[in-house]
């Protein structure tokens, strides 16, 4: 190799490993946060269910932690948001069952079933899109003032509701209870 080659090939390696390194420092403080709030053990039963420290998350935002390989949605509703959601008649939802793994199947879709506390503060639901799994945004985005999926466009409300768009059911409510004021457990 002569030395012009060996040169180009240590700074190709260099501004590959300098690429690579800043990736890594900036996907490291994205991930941060969410890692920080799901305090997984080093249990195996960590990937079964997971806590969820809700006391940093105010009135009107929504906390997304990654669970089983997917996105669960945490939102601290606003009493309009629940005002809303208990407004909506049953025959003007697209999916009148609850969608809720704490609930007997067949549930009724009320905002009062879909929340898991009994003031309807709290909503949590998986942030996997009904009809082809992509993630719906939110803080009160689309038509209904809850989420809104853009990859094709369904509409859901501020309880997780499907009320437009090609989704078939309503967000899903994974198992999930309070183990204290400021937890939640999933799973
Ligand atoms: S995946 Fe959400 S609308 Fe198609």
């Amino acid at each position: 190799m002569s030395h012009a080659e060996e040169t180009s090939g240590t700074r190709r390696d260099f501004l590959y490993y300098a690429t690579a390194g800043a990736g890594v420092v900036a996907t490291g403080a994205a991930v941060w946060p969410l890692v920080n709030q799901m305090n997984p053990s080093a249990d195996v039963r960590a990937l079964a269910s997971i806590d969820v420290d809700i006391s940093g998350v105010a009135e009107g935002t929504q906390l997304t932690v990654l669970w089983r390989g997917k996105p669960v949605f945490v939102r601290h509703r606003t009493a309009d948001e629940i005002k809303a959601g208990e407004a909506v008649k049953m025959s003007d939802l697209v999916d009148t069952n609850a969608e809720n793994d704490n609930l007997p199947p067949g549930s009724e879709a009320t905002d009062a079933n879909r929340a898991l506390d009994k003031d309807g503060k709290w909503l949590v639901m998986m942030g996997v899109c009904t009809h082809l799994g992509c993630v719906p945004l939110g803080n009160g985005a689309g038509e209904f003032g809850g989420w809104f999926c853009p990859c094709h466009g369904s509409q859901y409300d501020t309880a997780g509701r499907i009320r437009k768009g090609p989704a078939p059911r309503n967000l899903q409510v994974p198992v999930a209870a309070f183990t204290n004021d400021t937890t939640i457990k999933l799973g």
